[in-house]
């Protein structure tokens, strides 16, 4: 049994109308002075406007940042930390899908600890205290509300920077199922299948280990037990919930576990071609898990659960990929490369940077860039 060092960081309020309660949390929290992360669409729906009064009632002053966008870069985390900085803040509350999550835990590293998120760039580079900060995911997709990590992109060159440390952890999930009814269908399919690639890579990696299965399994039978419904039913509270509470869990499996191929090479789609994080995912995901089958076919079986439900033709990784290719079509993801704009002539400079990805490294079998072309050409 490999060993590990688990602790959860993030207490979790999960419930409808759990976000009315997000005043008294933070007062207990003793923050005065919060910074509201809320993405432009979360303001528009007026989200953010409803955090503000609930922190107001609880007499607590707030000011909302929100120029940022679905992948917030170096140069958002700087703006975000100058109105920080001109506000005085001794809090952050992010509200929003996993970018307004992701953008508030990199304002924190910066304007705590000085210089660019660039110099937080992999695990542990924070040495002073970070402000306590609550996370309201509106989606039910990253999981970056249960991680220490923060994805941002670097404004010159376009790759993915994971930045990590224990103190950017959000003290408190609300997890409010209410707050995902509104996200349009096309949101919640491409949020919904990350979170579902985040249970099947995070249960296979070489970093995995028994706590870490523990949530990615129930992760993976709560999301395609509800994926499907909760599209075409946004009003069925139980599927919103599984989904919500699934992806959360999923990222908890994350920060033990990382990630792996699919990864990889969805980061450079979207660094090169711009091309959405969930979608890249379910073009990518399926042919990933045949890829890894030659080493990882049994732990794909112990992910699909009874017998019964993985001897559909006796290879359990070919079940689960065209489980996740399903999966796919009812997401309305396109199935092919090809039918998302990416030219064929890319396919050998998207390996070399997807070789380059910290999360390949994770992946149970050894990746590079000979694997991610075959893995670009067979999803070509
Ligand atoms: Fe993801």
């Amino acid at each position: 049994m490999p060993p590990f060092d688990f602790q959860l960081r993030t207490r979790v309020v999960f419930g409808d109308g759990a976000f009315a309660r997000l005043g008294d949390l933070a007062r207990e929290l003793s923050f005065t002075r919060v910074l509201i992360v809320a993405d432009p669409g979360i303001v528009k729906i007026g989200v953010a406007e409803r955090a503000a009064a609930t922190l107001a009632a609880a007499g607590i002053a707030s000011s909302v940042f929100h120029d940022f966008d679905a992948s917030p870069d170096s140069a958002m985390v700087e703006a975000g930390r100058v109105h920080a900085a001109a506000f005085g803040i001794d809090s952050i509350v992010a509200v929003g899908g996993g970018s307004s999550l992701d953008c508030a835990k990199g304002i924190n590293f910066v304007l705590t600890n000085g210089g660019t998120i660039r110099d937080y760039r992999g695990a542990g580079r924070a040495s002073r205290p970070m402000l306590p900060s609550i996370g309201v995911p509106t989606t039910a997709g990253t999981g970056s509300e249960a991680q220490s990590y923060a994805l941002i992109s670097d404004s010159e060159t376009h790759a993915k920077m994971a930045c990590g440390d224990p103190k950017a952890a959000f003290r408190i999930a609300v997890l409010d199922p209410e707050l995902t009814r509104t996200q349009p269908r096309v949101v919640a399919a491409i949020a919904g299948y990350d979170a579902i690639s985040h249970a099947v890579e995070s249960f296979v990696t070489v970093r995995r280990n028994e706590i870490s299965d523990l949530f990615a399994r129930d992760a993976w039978r709560r999301l395609e037990r509800h994926y499907a419904r909760a599209l075409d039913s946004p009003e069925d509270p139980r599927a919103r919930g599984a989904m919500l509470l699934g992806a959360h869990q999923a990222g908890i499996a994350i920060e033990q576990s990382m990630l792996g191929a699919a990864h990889a090479c969805a980061n450079p789609l979207t660094a090169r071609f711009g091309m959405t994080h969930g979608i890249a995912l379910g073009i990518l995901l399926p042919h990933v898990v045949r890829w890894n089958s030659l080493v990882a076919g049994e732990r794909y079986a112990a992910l699909l659960g009874s017998p019964r439900r993985r001897s559909r033709d006796g290879d359990a990784a070919e079940t689960l990929a065209r489980r996740l290719e399903d999966f796919a079509v009812a997401g309305e993801i396109p199935p092919r490369l090809s039918d998302a704009g990416v030219p064929e002539s890319a396919l050998l400079e998207l390996a070399g940077l997807a070789a380059q990805q910290w999360t390949g490294t994770f992946n149970p079998r050894p990746f590079d860039a000979g694997g991610a072309l075959e893995i670009y050409r067979a999803a070509y």
